[in-house]
């Protein structure tokens, strides 16, 4: 945002100026044969009541602008009921089809498509830049509440402005249910500093759709839909071998999936827009309840791609999961998918290694025991277990891991980490280990949805708690004390 700013400061000197003391409408600042000569990834430009005046586009030159003016009354057509009274707007789309953005807030404000004069025939584009100054007969945008990010340790259920559909492939979904992940814990603890204050929270989550973008076709309003963590085009080089994670479309970052309560807003929120409707959500089914398919949003997948499939368990294996909370416990749930002999829950938290049986562990192992190491060993043949999961995101719980696998086992880290780990080359060489890790892709997420529906994947084990929307503080109050309260997912009606 301050980028923008400073850009737009930057192009005002540039510019010839233009003042009109129209008493309606607005102060412009523009050049008709401007060239900024340089690639920009938001379009900016200004909004009077109904007229969508300016545009940069990604190639760098400013196109289509519509000057409002009293003597040419041919207003643009926009849906104009929810703008602000004084506002500088960002502009996406392309000349057909531009949404608007207020960066004063966040929050897009209103959508539009190829102006169309009065009369009903298009409007040419022109080039420039405009402010406005002041604006009339503007109405309120619609009002909702979320969990903002206020900083680091700092977190508000507010009132936001309600999301709009911004581009074409957008739907709008209202939360039905949502949750809270470990890594909303460390957004909050600043470890996450991509997260910009005001951002909403949140990348889990059922909801029902209330309004689709003009492209969407194979989703309609009343739909219910899980909300996938990851978001994918559906047509990148990425997207296109199912590495959705690294989708390069351009929403949030090119290259980075996950986006929700990260790069865009999120779903701790009564309403979300999601982007690329139709490769991200997945219909609910009957028989799959919305808290059920809660968890298939994040947790199952992550267990299951990263830990199980990234781990390659097999028949017979022995695999132990070092870490098992919500995530290892996914990985454990997903496991007996594939036949292991043994899964053996590695945790300090007594409790949640009992918890672990319910999910399919065959033992458990306290790892503040002395003996830890000793105890797991003797749940193998001797020489280590196939494939040991990392479910933490600590050194010391990936060094574990390296301690208990056999040669030519698997190591495969699941944790988020936020320091460097130690990887003892020179020992692991001659033992043959692999290594995996990742950010979930949510490529199996339909498999699951289909194992969940059929009860092979029990999801309810995963919810402790359940609480209303209106009560998200006291939820993350009890998710924070989860070793105290025995929380494992934490799921939040509407
Ligand atoms: N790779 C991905 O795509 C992805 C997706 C989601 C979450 N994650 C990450 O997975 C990790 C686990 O997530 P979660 O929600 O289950 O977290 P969590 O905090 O609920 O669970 C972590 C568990 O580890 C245990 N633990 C902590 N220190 C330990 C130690 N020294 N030895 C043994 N056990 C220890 C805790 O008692 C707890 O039960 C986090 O790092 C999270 O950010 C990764
Ligand atoms: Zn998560
Ligand atoms: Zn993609």
């Amino acid at each position: 945002m301050r980028s923008f700013k400073r850009e737009l400061a930057r192009i005002r000197t540039r510019t010839r100026t233009e003042l009109c003391d129209d008493r309606n409408a607005y102060r412009a600042v523009s050049d008709e044969h401007l060239d900024l000569g340089r690639r920009m990834r938001i379009y900016c430009g200004v909004v009077a009541r109904n007229m969508v005046i300016a545009e940069i586009l990604l190639t760098g030159k400013v196109h289509l602008v519509r000057k409002p003016s009293r003597e040419r009354s041919h207003p643009i057509v926009m849906p104009s009921e929810h703008l602000p009274p004084r506002d500088i707007l960002a502009f996406s789309g392309s000349p057909q089809r531009a949404s608007v953005k207020s960066l004063s807030d966040h929050g897009p404000l209103a959508t539009t498509t190829q102006p169309v004069a009065k009369n009903g025939s298009a409007v040419p584009w022109k080039k420039g830049i405009f402010e406005i100054s002041r604006m009339r007969h503007t109405q309120e945008r619609k009002i909702m509440k979320a969990l903002v990010y206020q900083g680091p340790g700092l977190k508000e259920w507010k009132e936001v402005p309600e999301p709009t559909i911004i581009t074409a492939t957008d739907v709008i979904v209202k939360i039905d249910t949502t949750t809270i992940c470990g890594t909303d814990l460390h957004i909050l603890k600043g470890d996450v500093p991509a997260v910009e204050v005001g951002r909403i929270l949140g990348h889990e989550g059922v909801g029902t759709i209330t309004e689709v973008g003009s492209a969407v076709s194979s989703l309609k309003v009343g739909d219910q839909v899980i909300i996938s963590c990851v978001s994918a085009c559906g047509h990148c080089d990425f997207c296109k071998k199912g590495v959705y994670s690294h989708c390069l479309a351009d929403e949030g970052a090119s290259g980075i999936g996950w986006i929700f309560g990260h790069l865009i807003d999120g779903t701790q929120a009564e309403f979300v827009r999601v982007p690329f409707a139709e490769t991200s959500l997945y219909l609910l089914p009957p028989g799959v309840t919305p808290q059920q398919g809660t968890v298939l949003s994040d947790i199952l997948p992550t267990g299951h791609e990263i830990g199980i499939q990234y781990g390659h368990v097999k028949a017979g294996d022995v695999v132990a999961v070092v870490g098992v909370g919500p995530v290892g416990l996914a990985a454990i749930a997903t496991a007996g998918l594939y036949g292991p002999s043994r899964v053996i829950a590695i945790d300090l938290d007594a409790n949640r290694v009992e918890q672990a049986r319910k999910f399919g562990a065959t033992d458990t192992i306290v790892s503040s025991d002395a003996d830890w190491k000793e105890q797991v060993i003797a749940l193998t043949d001797g020489l280590g277990v196939d494939v040991a999961i990392e479910a933490v995101g600590i050194p010391q719980t990936f060094t574990m891991c390296l301690d208990i696998v056999r040669p030519a086992g698997h190591v495969a880290n699941m944790g988020v980490h936020g320091k460097s780990v130690d990887l003892p080359l020179q020992d692991l060489w001659i033992s043959n280990i692999n290594i995996s890790m990742g950010l979930v892709n949510t490529n199996t997420l339909g498999i699951l949805l289909k194992l969940v529906a059929q009860k092979k994947i029990v999801a309810e084990n995963f919810i402790s708690h359940t609480f209303a929307l209106e009560d998200i503080l006291e939820a993350y109050d009890v998710f924070e004390r989860a070793a105290e309260t025995k929380a494992l997912k934490v799921i939040i009606n509407a």
